[in-house]
Order: C-alpha cells, then sequence, then structure tokens
C-alpha cells in the first residue's frame, strides 16, 4: 500500500491505509483496541482519540495539522450539542488523509487494564461478559413482512460480527415500545456467554452506563462490591452480616439446622437471599445509579454456603464423602434463584473445587495465581476453615483445614469481632513484660499520651483475631507462656500481671477501668490458638509432604483476618512454615478479588473452570500423617520442625 502512514500510541501499531480511511476502520484493520457502541454513527463518542501534530521523532513521522479531514456535519453536531474536549476527534468520522500519529486514550480502549490495588496479585483486563451495541433498526415494511425482533437481531449482527444472536423473552411484550420511542434506534444490552444474548433494551443511545455486581458470600459476613462495567471500577461497597447467623454460628450447626427441621434449608435459602436484595438496594442507592443498569453479577462462597445460596440442602455435605450437589460453575438469571435485579440480570457462580473447597477457594486461586507462580508458593485463605493451596505451574494441590472460629475472635474469653474497641496489636516488653496495645479506631499506643481520649468513642471492648494472635506470639517471647502453651505462675515468669485463674494462670493485658473490662489473655484462650494454628500447619504441613519439599519459596496470607496478621507474630507461633519473613505478603480479601476478577473479565471464568480441574485435591481428613503434624504443631513453634528462621 502506498497510502498515508498512521501509527497508533500507546500500542505501537501501524500500517498504511488508503486515504480517507476514517480511524475506527483503520484501527479495526491494524487490531487497534478502539472502542465504538454505536457503530461508528457519531453517538457513543466512545471512539475519542488525539492525533499529534508536529514532529514524532521517535516514530520518524512529522504530522501536518491537516493529515486528519476537517470536522464534518456528524462531528460538528456532537461537538456543538455535547462537546468534544480540546484535540479530541471521533474516529469514526475523522478520515486519514496524511501520514498521522493517533493516540488512543484509555477511556477509549475496550480492553483497558483496570486500576490495580494495593494487594492484587494480577492484572485485571476489562473484557467483561456483557457490552452495549447501538443500533438504527429497518422499520417495518408492508411489502417485507418480519418481526421486530428479527429486524433487531440482524441489526445487531451486522453490527457485532456475532452470529445466532438470542433474544430474553422477557423483553418481548417491550419490544415495540421501545423501538418506536427510540425511532427505530435502541441500545442493547449482549450478554456473550454461553452465547450472545440481549438482556436489556432501551430506547435511542443509553447514557446510564451498565453495571455488575462482585458478591462474596461468607458464612459470618457477606460483602458486595458495585462496579462499573465500563471503566472497572468499584463504585460502591457494603457489607451485612450473613442473616442465617440465627440459625446458627457455624456452618456445621447450620447442616444440622437443616437436618431437624423440613423447612430448615428453605429458611436459610430465603434468609440469605433476602439479606443479598437488601445489600444490593443499600448499593444502588450509595452509588446513585438505577437497579436496573446492574445486568451481570459474580458470587464466590463455601460449599454449604453455595447450596443455601442455590436452594439445595447442604445435608449430604455434612458427613463423608462429602458429596456435592453440584461443583460446576453456574450461569444462572438472577431471577431464578430469588434475586430481585432486573430480570436479565446473569449471576455467575464460580465453581467449587471439592467437598470442603469451595468457590471462594477457587476465586483466591484466581486472583493469587498459584498455578502460574514460578516459585513454590503457599497460600493460605484464613477464616474459619483454612484453604490451603500449595504449588507453581508444574502443578497445584489443595486442601481444606478446620481452624474453627479462633482466628476471629470467638472462644476467646474476651474475643470479639474485628472493630473498633477491639485490640488489635499488642507488644510486651521481654524485659519488664509491660504490654501496650493498639485497638482498632485509634493509631495510639496504650502507653502514648492522649490513648484515653483516643479511644473515648470507641471505647475498649475487647481483643479481635489478629490481637490475640500477637498476644500470645509475644507472651511467648516475653517467657511468659512454655512451648507448650502453659502460662507460667508469677513468680516464674516473673510478672504480676500473671495471676491464678482455676487451676491455670491468666496475663492481664488490661486492668479495665469504669469504662472498659478487664482484658485477660486465659490458658484456654491459648489453647484454642493453639488447636487452631496447628489446624492450619498440619494443613500446610500435609501439602508439603505431598509434594516432598520441607520448605517453601514464599507465604501469601489471604482474608480479612488474613490481612491483618503480622507475618512475624505468625511465625513465632509456627503457624505458617518457615520462611524468609519478607516473602511472606498479605494480599487481603482475595476471594472478594477473584468474585470482581470473574466479573470483569470473561477470560478469567474459563480460567477458573480449567484450573479447578487441574488442582489436586488432598482431603484432610482420611491423612493419618494429619494427625502426626496436627500434634507436633499445637507446640509453639512446633515439636517436631526447626524455625531457622525466627532464630535470625
Ligand atoms: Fe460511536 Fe464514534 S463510534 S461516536
Amino acid at each position: 500500500k502506498t497510502g498515508p502512514l498512521v501509527i497508533f500510541t500507546p500500542s505501537g501499531k501501524r500500517g498504511r491505509v488508503d486515504p480517507g480511511t476514517p480511524v475506527l476502520t483503520a484501527a479495526r484493520q491494524l487490531g487497534v483496541d478502539l472502542d465504538s457502541v454505536c457503530g461508528g454513527r457519531g453517538i457513543c463518542s466512545k471512539c475519542q482519540v488525539t492525533p499529534g501534530v508536529g514532529e514524532f521523532a521517535k516514530h520518524g513521522v512529522t504530522v501536518a495539522p491537516d493529515a486528519l479531514s476537517p470536522f464534518n456535519s456528524v462531528e460538528e453536531r456532537y461537538d456543538r450539542i455535547r462537546g468534544l474536549k480540546s484535540g479530541r476527534r471521533l474516529g469514526c468520522q475523522a478520515q486519514i488523509l496524511k501520514d498521522v500519529v493517533i493516540d488512543v486514550p484509555p477511556e477509549s480502549q475496550v480492553h483497558k487494564q483496570v486500576v490495580r490495588k494495593r494487594a492484587e496479585a494480577r492484572d485485571i483486563v476489562l473484557d467483561p461478559a456483557i457490552r452495549l451495541q447501538y443500533v438504527e433498526v429497518e422499520e417495518p415494511d408492508m411489502h417485507h413482512p418480519s418481526g421486530d425482533r428479527e429486524r433487531l437481531l440482524a441489526a445487531l449482527g451486522e453490527a457485532t460480527g456475532l452470529a445466532g444472536i438470542k433474544f430474553d423473552h422477557h423483553l418481548l411484550p417491550t419490544l415495540q415500545p421501545v423501538l418506536r420511542q427510540g425511532k427505530w434506534a435502541v441500545t442493547a444490552a449482549l450478554h456473550l456467554r454461553p452465547e450472545p444474548t440481549v438482556t436489556a433494551l432501551w430506547p435511542g443511545f443509553h447514557e446510564g452506563g451498565i453495571h455488575g455486581l462482585a458478591v462474596d458470600l461468607g458464612s459470618t459476613t457477606i460483602a458486595g462490591h458495585l462496579v462499573d462495567l465500563v471503566t472497572g471500577e468499584v463504585i460502591a461497597s457494603s457489607g451485612l452480616m450473613n442473616p442465617q447467623i440465627r440459625f446458627g454460628e457455624d456452618l456445621m450447626s447450620r447442616v444440622s439446622y437443616g437436618m431437624m427441621n423440613p423447612s430448615g434449608a428453605d429458611e436459610m435459602t430465603q434468609a440469605v437471599r433476602d439479606g443479598l436484595n437488601r445489600l444490593f438496594d443499600e448499593l444502588a442507592t450509595e452509588a446513585g445509579i438505577d437497579k436496573a443498569t446492574i445486568l451481570d453479577s459474580a458470587f464466590v462462597m463455601n460449599p454449604v454456603m453455595h447450596h443455601l445460596f442455590l436452594g439445595l440442602d447442604p445435608y449430604e455435605l455434612g458427613q463423608a464423602p462429602f458429596a456435592l450437589a453440584t461443583g460446576a460453575a453456574q450461569a444462572l438469571r438472577a431471577a431464578e434463584i430469588g434475586l430481585d435485579l432486573a430480570p436479565g440480570t446473569r449471576a455467575y457462580v464460580l465453581p467449587l473445587i471439592a467437598g470442603h473447597v469451595g468457590a471462594d477457594a477457587a476465586a483466591v486461586a484466581l486472583s493469587e495465581q498459584p498455578h502460574k507462580s514460578d516459585d513454590l508458593a503457599l497460600v493460605v485463605d484464613v477464616g474459619t476453615n483454612a484453604e490451603i493451596f500449595l504449588g507453581d505451574k508444574s502443578g497445584v494441590m489443595a486442601c481444606s483445614s478446620p481452624t474453627g472460629p479462633a482466628f476471629e475472635g470467638a472462644q476467646i474469653s474476651s474475643g470479639q469481632r474485628a472493630a473498633p474497641g477491639a485490640i488489635e496489636r499488642v507488644e510486651i516488653d521481654p524485659v519488664t513484660k509491660e504490654p501496650r496495645f493498639r485497638v482498632i479506631g485509634s493509631d495510639l499506643w496504650s502507653d502514648e499520651d492522649g490513648f484515653a481520649e483516643a479511644i473515648a468513642s470507641t471505647g475498649l471492648t475487647g481483643i479481635c483475631g489478629s490481637g490475640i494472635i500477637e498476644a500470645v506470639a509475644e507472651m511467648r517471647m516475653a517467657g511468659i507462656v512454655d512451648a507448650s502453651g502453659l502460662i507460667g505462675a508469677a513468680d516464674k515468669c516473673g510478672t504480676e500481671r500473671s495471676i491464678p485463674d482455676g487451676r491455670t494462670h491468666a496475663y492481664v493485658l488490661w486492668q479495665g477501668d469504669e469504662d472498659s473490662p478487664r482484658i485477660l489473655v486465659t490458658n484456654g484462650d491459648i489453647r484454642a490458638i493453639q488447636m487452631a494454628k496447628a489446624a492450619l500447619y498440619a494443613g500446610a504441613r500435609l501439602l508439603m509432604d505431598k509434594r516432598g519439599v520441607d520448605t517453601v519459596d514464599r507465604v501469601v496470607l489471604a482474608g480479612a483476618f488474613g490481612a491483618h496478621i503480622s507475618p512475624k507474630h505468625a511465625m513465632v507461633l509456627g503457624m505458617i512454615p518457615d520462611c524468609p519473613l519478607d516473602k511472606v505478603t498479605s494480599a487481603g480479601n482475595a476471594a472478594g478479588t477473584g468474585a470482581r476478577i470473574a466479573l470483569l473479565n470473561i477470560g478469567a471464568r474459563d480460567e477458573i473452570e480449567a484450573v479447578v480441574h487441574q488442582i489436586e485435591k488432598i482431603e484432610t481428613a482420611v491423612e493419618p500423617r494429619f494427625q502426626e503434624h496436627f500434634v507436633n504443631a499445637t507446640a509453639m513453634p512446633n515439636a517436631a520442625e526447626p524455625f531457622p528462621h525466627l532464630a535470625s
């Protein structure tokens, strides 16, 4: 070709095109990612570009001011009515006349990179399951009779190049008024999986955006994020207590509630769906969006929550061999599972890994990607159960270990959930054995001036999971507790803070005053932490045995709680295998991140559906070595394993 040379930045793609080729067409020809919802009609403005003028030494071209055609009537009208930023052009209208360098700004790219949050391990490329397409539909003609729906689908097929587009039946009653209201122009939402389907329609060009929900359905709390499917940004986040808690604190008590009450499972299904509907209303109100623009959703949860959410009795999950009704990913309509969203809204439920290892764990794998790791990674999602992955790109194993609720502050004498007023950080002076601590909601330590005022609004109410871990680890380092977990008497451990407590002792972390209770660390508390951490360690160690290794290259702590544990204290307790401290990282709420990835990237759904099949599942309950590891791991840090990095 001899026509003008066009170079697109930032992609660097280049080629010659015929003079007069619109920028959008050139982008398509050269495989440049340039968005278009209206199919080049000068309506959507998604195709905006910035042409360069002057010399582009790097590219070896000089761009004349008239390299692109002047505004045509469509572009002029757009600029007059809606206004184009200075220097911007509509790519579908501006034609290439001479050599030119054209920049595609991020907002005009379809597959833009979503801004990464601090702790996320992978990049998220925006490629949602849903897309908008504006089309103009042929008007009916008595001489060539055909349905409005058929003409709409033909126009959509032509505009998108997609074959076999389906049409949601619920749209049929409104189709004719919508087409006429829009004067034969409509915007359709197409859900692309498993086959392209029209799921929502608006007359004319839809300005209101489209949204999706990423939901982490935990047994204790439900966290939801409302996401803009055009920018990939989270526009509102909220959480609520799982309303099923009234049927049982933990999962097994909910399973037994279902066994003992004929309608028990149904009641729990209804409760969680009601809770989700409240949460969705809250999110839409907070973000100030129309709920009808929420068109897709992705859900992650453990197996019991999964069954209850889908309306399945979790009875079989309460006993060996822990058979799942289904472990496959579910692509459903939100309305089918009682969610009060627009009738065309889809719900994607990530696949489960095994009867004990749920879609929440699959979401952690999707977010942390042990299956793509170059070095050997141990990924632990810490909760009431710990889901543990060990592997690298040559293979990944997973197991679940019953840590119990101690890490969440339950079963601890002064324990509470991580909320304002809870002690979250603890230090104990190894010489004086005096403690200092920090409380959630204030940034002063307890021995700093102004501490009392700093906690006036939160109070001092108890100790949360990360607080108790630090307290026990600090007590161990200060010699107040021995390796077996016994608190010494005052004369033995050298502090009056050790007081008799029944047949054992307790350490007084906070004396209490008229506004706050006394906070003790009892021997029972230490026992509960020993059990929980031993279960976690034994699970990890079992996977290491299976893999034939004694060390791992790095440890990733996931989960809300995992984000708050200090690696040093976790290792002092022997919660995680020995490893250099700087190789222990926190991944934050990786399950929630995984849900968001599945919402924003359609390819990630294929990825996780394939990965769950490749993960080798290890059932801890039937492994004799698990018991042995567990017993050794009740000591702090461990009765059998060396922890060389602790010495340094
Ligand atoms: Fe819609 Fe250019 S493609 S305005």
